[in-house]
Parts: C-alpha cells; structure tokens; sequence
C-alpha cells in the first residue's frame, strides 16, 4: 500500500525516522536562520519569553522528556526559571502560579488531549501560550497565542525519536535567542554546534551494526532493565527507558544515579542490565561511582560516554558536542538499541501493543 512506499527500503518506520535525525536537524538551522546568518525567531515569542518571570512546560511522553532537556536550556541559557509538568497532572495538580507565567506545549502531534486541556484552562485564566509541535495547523498550535514548528515531516512510527530531537533542537535555538534578547552572550556558536551535531548524528546512524549487537548482549533475554545518568543524562535516561518499554515490553526505568541506592538497587540482580550515561565532565566521576556500586551487585554495564571522557571499558563513545545539547546525540544509541531489542524479541516495531500514535482522549 501507500504507506509502504513511503517507508522506501526501510523495514520499520521507526529506522526511517531515526536515520532522519541528521537531515531534520540541518533543515531546523535552515527554517530558523535569518538572512544575515543568526538565528531568529519570531519577535513576539521573543518577547513573550523576556516579559516572563517563569516558564510552565506542559507536555506527555517523550515530549516531556524533551521538556526536562528544554528546562536545562532554558534556565542555562536565557536564566529564566522554568517548571515542566505532566498535562495529565497539571489540572489536578496545578503549581503556584508566578505573577507573569508564560506555558510552553510540547507536543509532535499537537492534538494530545491532555495536553489541550491545560491549554484552555490557562487561555481562561487570561495567560499566554506557546505551541511547540510538528503539525501546523493542529489543535494546539491554533489555540495557543504562538507557534513553533519542529520541521520534522510525518511521524509515523508509535514510538517518538525525530520528534524528540527536533523539539530539543528547537527549544535550544529559543533558549539562545532569548538569551541573546535578554543581553546574556553564550559562550558558543549555536548554529554551528547543531551542524556537528548533525554530523555526528549520522556517524551514529552508520553504526547500527554496532547497536543491534549491544541490544543482543545486553537485551536478549532480560525481564527488566535500569537507565542511570546525572543531570541532563538522567533526562535521557528517561526517554531511553520509555522507549525500550514502549516497543520491545521489556520493564525499563531510568534513575538518577545518585538515587538508585537509596531503593532501586535492590532490583539489582546478577546479569541486570544498566545502560549508564556519562556525557558530563561535573558528574563524570560521580556517575562512574554509581555504576560500580551496581556492578558490586552483579548488574551488567552498558556504558555509553563521550569523547574526552571515555574510561577504559566503555560500550560505545558517542562524539563530542556542547555538554547542554548531548541529549541531541546521545538518545541516539538508546533508540537503535531500542530498536534492535524489540526486533529481536519479534515484537511490532511501528506498532505496539496498548499504543497509539496520539491519545486524543483525557
Ligand atoms: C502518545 C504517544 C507518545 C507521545 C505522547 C505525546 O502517548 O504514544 O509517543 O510521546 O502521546 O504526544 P504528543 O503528540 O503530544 O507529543
């Protein structure tokens, strides 16, 4: 059938989708680029994001996920406080409001009806919104004051992988020119750091050998399997996890690894699989401590680092990129070990069990 032919020589979407990632990436820097080379976006989101003293992410899912990264980005970058909550949670949960509260949507397909329900709860209450989403035209985007689109084409696959990268990509470039607007100078080039950034998403995607046999050694016949990483890595930890529960069912959740002794790690059984993430030279060491704590243990460590922090017995070393925008690659390897797992274990790849591509009901 149609669809068929869109997935080209690609057995799965999912592949397609994750082997996209370099070319969304380079078509991001090219829709956000102004005429003199920086990057821009539009005037009045800028000044939607000066004027604010607080920034609420509402979003599910992976989304969230790329919410969690888009905090760091946001509060490193442009210093303004930013809270990221579950839509789901938000409208029985609602945070104290600060007095000039700008909401962020995240959502690929932006019709999540969790998601729009906080939306015309906080239209109500007179604030201001932002629609992050892929799909222009969606509920979302029309119901929000402002919207940034991902430029990431079609989604099809169940499980999210180049939505989640763009909405990172994205919310870095809105982090830098608020940044810019508010008078903080980065430290580094944005636009050029995406570029290597692409590139190296691409050496990743040229080492699926290299994955499909990490999803062998360490996922071949687990029940479960832990996620660990500090800081932004602990955030990746986070998609990794739902990832491989989400397409290949085996129980995987990821932790703060300084957390993991404090319950966790007594589900550490001989052969428990722990993919660790160390891409952050503060917490290199710290990390490194927590994954002999769970080898002590008898768990198998799937260490993935990153060049100029790698040790002796690493799994896989991804490319070196600015220490706020590894999310961008290092989710990479998780979502091919991913992929791998679930083929493995014969499950519908594109199409788990119990999910659907956008749950339109609260
Ligand atoms: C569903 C999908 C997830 C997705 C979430 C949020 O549960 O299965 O992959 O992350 O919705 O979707 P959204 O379109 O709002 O990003």
């Amino acid at each position: 059938d149609a669809s068929d032919i869109e997935k080209g020589t690609y057995a799965h979407y999912m592949l397609k989708e994750i082997d996209e990632q370099p070319l969304v990436t380079r078509k991001i820097i090219q829709e956000y680029r102004a005429e003199d080379g920086s990057l821009h976006v539009d005037e009045e989101i800028v000044a939607a994001m000066k004027e604010s003293d607080r920034v609420y992410i509402v979003a599910a899912g992976t989304s969230y996920h790329a919410g969690l990264v888009g905090k760091q980005l946001i509060e490193k970058m442009a210093k303004i406080p930013v809270e990221v909550h579950i839509a789901s949670e938000f409208g029985y949960n609602m945070p104290l409001l600060s007095e000039k509260p700008l909401f962020i949507f995240i959502s690929q397909s932006g019709e999540t009806a969790d998601s729009r329900a906080v939306l015309v709860n906080v239209k109500a209450m007179g604030y201001k919104a932002l629609t992050v989403t892929n799909v222009p035209g969606s509920t979302l985007s029309r119901e929000a004051d402002y919207t940034l689109l991902l430029h990431a084409g079609p989604e099809i696959a169940v499980a999210s992988t180049k939505a989640y990268t763009a909405q990172i990509a994205v919310l870095s470039i809105l982090a830098a020119v608020t940044a810019e607007a508010r008078g903080f100078a980065l430290e580094f080039d944005l636009t050029k750091e995406l570029g290597i950034i692409a590139n190296a998403m691409e050496a990743l995607c040229d080492e699926k050998d290299e994955f499909e046999q990490i999803a062998r050694d360490f996922l071949a016949d687990t029940r479960n399997a832990f996620f660990i990483g500090r800081g932004i890595d602990y955030y990746v930890g986070l998609e990794g996890s739902l990832k491989l529960k989400e397409i290949s069912y085996i129980q995987a959740e990821g932790f703060a690894g300084g957390e993991l002794k404090h319950g966790t790690i007594a589900l550490i059984e001989d052969g428990t699989p722990i993919i660790a993430l160390a891409t952050q030279e503060s917490v290199n060491l710290s990390i490194r401590g927590n994954v002999k704590e769970v080898v002590a243990r008898g768990a198998n460590p799937c260490i993935i680092s990153m060049k100029g922090l790698e040790m002796n017995g690493d799994t896989f070393v991804i490319p070196e990129v600015h220490e706020l925008l590894t999310p961008l690659i290092s989710v990479v390897p998780l979502q091919l070990i991913s992929y791998y797992a679930a083929l493995h274990r014969g499950c519908d790849v594109d199409k788990p069990r119990n999910l659907a591509k956008s749950v339109t009901v609260e």
